[in-house]
C-alpha cells in the first residue's frame, strides 16, 4: 500500500534500525560486569573497559554514542577521559559515575561537557533513564540532519521538485552551467517546468541579484515583439508617446528568458540573431547603439531540430541557442517524481485555501500514479488544487479526483487520453458543479454560508466556484 505520507516515514524506519553503542569504563570489575550484564539484558550494544587507556583505544576503533565512566581510576581518570572525548569525538556523550564524596568533581565534569552524573550506589534503572534521554536527544539531532539533507535535496533549486534520475541529471547540469554565462535552450512538452527551470538557473547564477526578464516570443505580433525586445524612441511609430526601454535593456546584467522561441516570425529571428552576434542593438526609431550584458535562456515546447529541418526556424539562430540544450522529460517518463510533487502541491494549496488535506487514499494515489499526464506537472498541480477543494475530510479519495483520471479505458494505445472524450467529460462535471451550486444557493435563499454548508464545502471554496462559473 503506497501513501503519500510514506515518503517521510521511510526515513523514520531507517532510524529505528539504528542502535546506540555504549561503553562502560570502571577499574572495579564487579561494578563493570554487573552493569554490562544489565545493559546486555536490555538489548543494548554494550562494551567494557577497565581503564581510561583501554577506553581511548576502543573509542578509536568503534563508533560509540555513550560512555559511562567512573571518575576515580589509576592512570587516565574519568575527567581526563572526558576531556579527550570532548576534544576528539564531541558527538559521544559521557555519563560520570561518582562516589558520594566526589560529587563536587562530578559537577565540575558537567561544566567540562559531561551529559550527567550518577552517585554510587545507584540502580541500573537510574542510569538507564539518563541513557534513554541521550538516545532521544541524539536521534533528534540525527533526524534533524536527515531532514535538512532531504530538504536540501528537494529544494536544491528552489521549488524544482523531483528525485528521479532524469531530474538528478538536470540538477547536476544546472550546478555546472549556472555560474557561467553560457546560453541555455530548454526543450520540453507544455507544463514540464521550463520556466521554473530557467528561474532556477538564474537564481543559482552569479546574476541572481539582477533581473530575470521574460518575453513570450510566440504571443506577440512581429512589430510589437521588436519594440518589446529592443524598446523604442518617442515618436518611433504612432502611439509611441514616450521612450520605452526594451526587455534586453531591462535584463542588463541579469537573464533574459525567451519563451516560445519556435513561434517567432522570420524577421524577429533575424533581429534576435543580430543582437546575439553583436551584443548591441538600437531601439526602434533610435540611432544610439546600446550594449547590454545579458544571459540568454530560451525555451520551446516544439522540436526545434524539426522546425529547422522544415525551414521554419533559422539554422544559424538554432546553433547560437543550442549551446547547452536541456530536455525536460514529460511527467509520464518519471513517475517516481509524482509522490513528491503531490506532497509539494498539497502543501501549497492547503496553505492557499486554508485547508488541512494531508493524505491521499491508496486508491486515489494509484489513479494519480497511473495517469498519463498529457499536461505534465501543470496538470498534476491543477488536479491536486481541484481535489483539495472537492475533499471534505483530510484525505483525498477517488471520488474527489477529476473523472478523467478514472476513465483509464478511454486511453489510446500510447496511454494518452483522447481529447474529445476529455472535453465532453469536463463539460459534464462542470455542468454538474454549476447545477449543484445553483440549487444550494436557492435552498439557502442566497445566503452563501448556508449554501456552503449544504454543499459540505467551506464558504471560501464556494466563493471560488462562484467566481469560476461567473455566477
Ligand atoms: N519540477 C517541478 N517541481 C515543482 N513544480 C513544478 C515542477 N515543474 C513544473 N512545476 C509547476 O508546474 C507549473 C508549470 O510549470 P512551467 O510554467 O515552468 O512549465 P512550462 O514548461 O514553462 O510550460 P509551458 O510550455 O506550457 O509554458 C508551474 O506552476 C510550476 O511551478
Ligand atoms: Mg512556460
Amino acid at each position: 500500500m503506497t501513501r503519500v505520507t510514506l515518503v517521510l516515514e521511510k526515513e523514520g524506519e531507517k532510524q529505528l534500525e539504528y542502535k546506540s553503542k555504549i561503553m562502560i569504563v570502571d577499574d572495579d570489575q564487579t561494578m563493570k560486569s554487573s552493569l554490562l550484564e544489565w545493559f546486555e539484558s536490555e538489548n543494548y550494544h554494550v562494551y567494557g573497559a577497565s581503564s581510561g587507556e583501554e577506553a581511548i583505544e576502543k573509542i578509536s576503533d568503534g563508533s560509540f554514542n555513550i560512555i559511562i565512566t567512573d571518575l576515580k581510576m589509576p592512570g587516565i581518570d574519568g575527567l581526563e577521559l572526558l576531556r579527550y572525548v570532548k576534544r576528539e569525538h564531541h558527538n559521544i556523550e559521557v555519563i560520570i559515575m561518582t562516589a558520594y564524596g566526589t560529587v563536587e568533581t562530578a559537577v565540575n565534569a558537567m561544566k567540562e561537557g559531561a551529559y550527567d552524573y550518577v552517585v554510587k550506589p545507584f540502580s541500573p534503572e537510574e542510569i538507564d533513564m539518563v541513557v534513554k534521554k541521550i538516545i532521544n536527544h541524539q536521534s533528534l539531532i540525527r533526524e534533524n540532519i536527515l531532514l535538512k539533507e532531504q530538504l536540501h535535496e528537494l529544494h536544491r533549486f528552489e521549488s524544482l521538485i523531483g528525485k528521479s534520475s532524469k531530474m538528478q541529471d538536470i540538477y547536476a547540469l544546472i550546478e555546472n552551467i549556472a555560474p557561467s554565462n553560457i546560453t541555455v535552450l530548454i526543450q520540453g512538452e507544455s507544463g514540464t517546468g521550463k520556466e521554473l527551470l530557467a528561474r532556477a538557473i538564474h537564481n543559482s547564477s552569479l546574476r541572481k541579484e539582477y533581473p530575470f526578464i521574460t518575453v513570450s516570443c510566440g504571443a506577440l505580433p512581429e512589430t510589437i515583439l521588436e519594440s518589446e525586445l529592443f524598446g523604442h524612441e518617442k515618436g518611433a511609430f504612432t502611439g509611441a508617446i514616450t521612450r520605452k526601454e526594451g526587455r534586453f535593456e531591462m535584463a542588463d546584467k541579469g537573464t533574459l528568458f525567451l519563451d516560445e522561441i519556435a513561434d517567432m516570425s522570420q524577421k524577429s529571428q533575424v533581429d534576435l540573431l543580430r543582437v546575439l552576434q553583436e551584443k548591441e542593438f538600437r531601439r526602434v526609431g533610435g540611432t544610439e547603439l546600446i550594449k547590454v550584458d545579458v544571459r540568454i535562456i530560451a525555451a520551446t515546447n516544439k522540436d526545434l531540430d524539426k522546425e529547422v529541418g522544415e525551414k521554419r526556424f533559422r539554422d544559424d539562430l538554432y546553433y547560437r541557442l543550442h549551446v547547452t540544450p536541456i530536455n525536460l522529460p514529460p511527467l509520464r517518463d518519471r513517475h517516481e517524481d509524482i509522490p513528491l510533487l503531490i506532497k509539494h502541491f498539497l502543501e501549497i494549496y492547503n496553505k492557499e485555501y486554508e485547508r488541512e488535506v494531508r493524505d491521499v487514499s491508496p486508491a486515489a494515489f494509484n489513479l494519480l500514479l497511473q495517469f498519463s499526464w498529457p499536461g505534465n506537472v501543470r496538470e498534476l498541480e491543477h488536479v491536486i488544487e481541484h481535489s483539495i477543494l472537492m475533499t471534505r475530510g483530510d484525505t483525498i479519495r477517488e471520488e474527489n479526483l477529476p473523472d478523467k483520471l478514472k476513465r483509464t479505458s478511454n486511453m489510446n494505445a500510447e496511454g494518452d487520453f483522447l481529447d474529445i472524450e476529455n472535453e465532453s467529460l469536463k463539460d459534464r462535471v462542470e455542468q454538474f458543479e454549476k447545477q449543484s451550486i445553483i440549487k444550494a444557493l436557492q435552498n439557502a435563499r442566497g445566503v452563501k454560508k448556508k449554501a456552503a454548508s449544504i454543499l459540505g464545502i467551506s464558504p471560501r471554496n464556494l466563493s471560488y466556484f462562484i467566481k469560476k462559473y461567473n455566477m
